[in-house]
């Protein structure tokens, strides 16, 4: 079985993903893109190339396509399917728009592409053979590592086959007790799941299901809140700790779950080496899971959370800044300073950016006279390196006779602290019960 967690990642891999993909893509039948006739104008050089426009059009094809905001942006082909019950020449496509994250990709429908637009497509097939040249073994690894076990020589057509299966959204959407929400990438799924679109959580155990029915007849389930120790309770929100030796299974679905919100990560099958940090909203019916971080019980690079997620109904109301003061508020207790596992996704920059802008703002406001890097580390459980690159974006540290220095005009720090936005949940330390993994055992 597979975990998601521990990740590293991926720009490498995501390239090789993009690359090698469209190369495997079976060509369809080709017809020619049947243009409006006009023979009396000029021919300029769009009703040129837009006569010249093969349909369906080949995956990898760059097109500019109609958004939901009725602008046209441009987009890659990733995919193409014919519709059910259309002609020969009826397809929609799954697009990737390349001003956005891959969270927006989707399947839009033929009337959405401007034609005029389509550019020449690229040898890839070229193209991908320089790249899977140039893949070191790391790289292919890694590529393994997402899905397919024992797969060491893996060769260039098994590894496109591979990123073949992932670059699609597999599952749309999925139940999660009183919320349908709308995924944002592929997850691996067991090979049973392959023809769902749509899964149903139990929100208590996490176990999923292709049909309403069966959660129906599931919901005598004896849970009524993640598995392991109430470590924090605080009016109505409660943090729980699942050790993922003791509780394989749910730590299992709790990573399949993440990983439709997570891109750039790499599945490990062990879940036994984390913990997870599960975070509820409690009522009289139960805890109903916001969001999580996970951690390794042992990480060498100092690493306090390795995957943090807000569940999208539950976004921007301040639970993610409340999960990363949560993961620093651990590392005090362990005495160690901590840093989020890389990369980090788009959102996870701005929270964590966030987050540490408040933090150290807060602190250099209030504090007289010098401070060092190292003093505030001590102080936050925030990594030097993160301290100097958050201090170095907002323009606040000099270097000044071989150190650097910080300056903290009290102008400048209220107009930054004011940019940084709302500082989320609080973290009520008395709350928190709370012993080091190593400690426990
Ligand atoms: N657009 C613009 N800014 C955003 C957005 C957004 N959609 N989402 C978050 N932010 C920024 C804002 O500055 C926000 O503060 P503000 O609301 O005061 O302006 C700040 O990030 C954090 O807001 P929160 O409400 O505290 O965070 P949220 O509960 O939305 O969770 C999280 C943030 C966990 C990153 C969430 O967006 C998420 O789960 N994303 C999908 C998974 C992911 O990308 N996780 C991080 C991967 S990296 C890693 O795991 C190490
Ligand atoms: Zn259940």
């Amino acid at each position: 079985m597979v975990s998601l967690d521990a990740l590293t990642t991926t720009e490498k891999v995501a390239t090789l993903t993009t690359a090698n993909g469209q190369a495997a893509m079976a060509v369809g039948p080709v017809v020619p893109y049947a243009a409006e006739s006009n023979g009396a104008q000029a021919e300029t050089d769009a009703p040129r190339r837009r006569r010249m426009t093969m349909l369906p059009l080949e995956v990898g094809t760059r097109v500019l396509c109609r958004w939901r905001d009725g602008k046209y942006h441009p987009v890659k082909v990733i995919e193409r399917r014919k519709l059910p019950g259309g002609g020969g020449n009826d397809y929609e496509y799954y697009v990737h728009y390349n001003e956005f994250n891959r969270r927006l990709d989707e399947w839009v429908k033929l009337e959405q592409l401007d034609l005029d637009s389509v550019e020449t497509v690229v040898d890839e097939k070229i193209e991908d053979k320089v790249t899977s040249l140039k893949m070191t073994r790391h790289q292919k690894r890694k590529i393994d590592e997402t899905h397919v076990e024992g797969h060491e020589e893996l060769d260039a057509a098994s590894l496109r086959e591979h990123e073949e299966f992932t670059k699609v959204k597999n599952i749309a959407t999925i139940e999660l007790g009183r919320y349908e929400i709308e995924t944002w990438y592929f997850s691996p799924f067991p090979p049973e799941y392959n023809d769902c679109t749509k899964l149903f959580f139990c929100e208590f155990c996490l176990n999923f299901m292709k049909r309403k029915e069966q959660l129906q007849r599931h919901m005598k389930c004896d849970l009524k809140h993640p598995p392991g120790d109430e470590i924090y309770r605080s009016g109505t929100l409660s943090m729980f700790e699942v050790d993922g030796k003791k509780n394989k299974v749910y730590g299992q679905n709790l990573c399949y779950l993440a990983k439709l919100f997570l891109d750039h990560k790499t599945l490990y099958y062990d879940v036994d080496l984390f913990l997870f940090y599960v975070l509820c909203e409690c009522d009289d019916r139960g805890c109903h899971m916001v969001g999580y971080f996970s951690k390794e019980k042992q990480s060498e690079e100092s690493y306090n959370l390795a995957c943090i997620l807000t569940l999208p109904p539950y976004q921007r109301k301040g639970y993610g800044k409340f999960l990363i003061a949560f993961s620093y508020e651990l590392s005090k207790k362990e005495g160690k300073v901590g840093t989020p596992e890389r990369p980090l996704s788009d959102l996870g920059l701005l929270s964590y950016r966030g987050y540490w802008t408040r933090v150290l703002l807060d602190i250099l406001k209030r504090h007289k006279g010098n401070i060092s890097i190292k003093e505030l580390s001590d102080m936050t459980a925030i990594k030097a390196e993160d301290i100097l690159t958050t201090l170095q974006s907002l323009e606040l540290i000099q270097y000044r006779k071989g150190q650097h220095v910080i300056c903290a005009d009290p102008k400048v720090l209220d107009r930054h602290l004011k940019a940084a936005g709302r500082g989320g949940l609080d973290v009520d330390v008395c709350k928190l019960i709370w012993t080091p993994y190593k400690e426990q055992n």
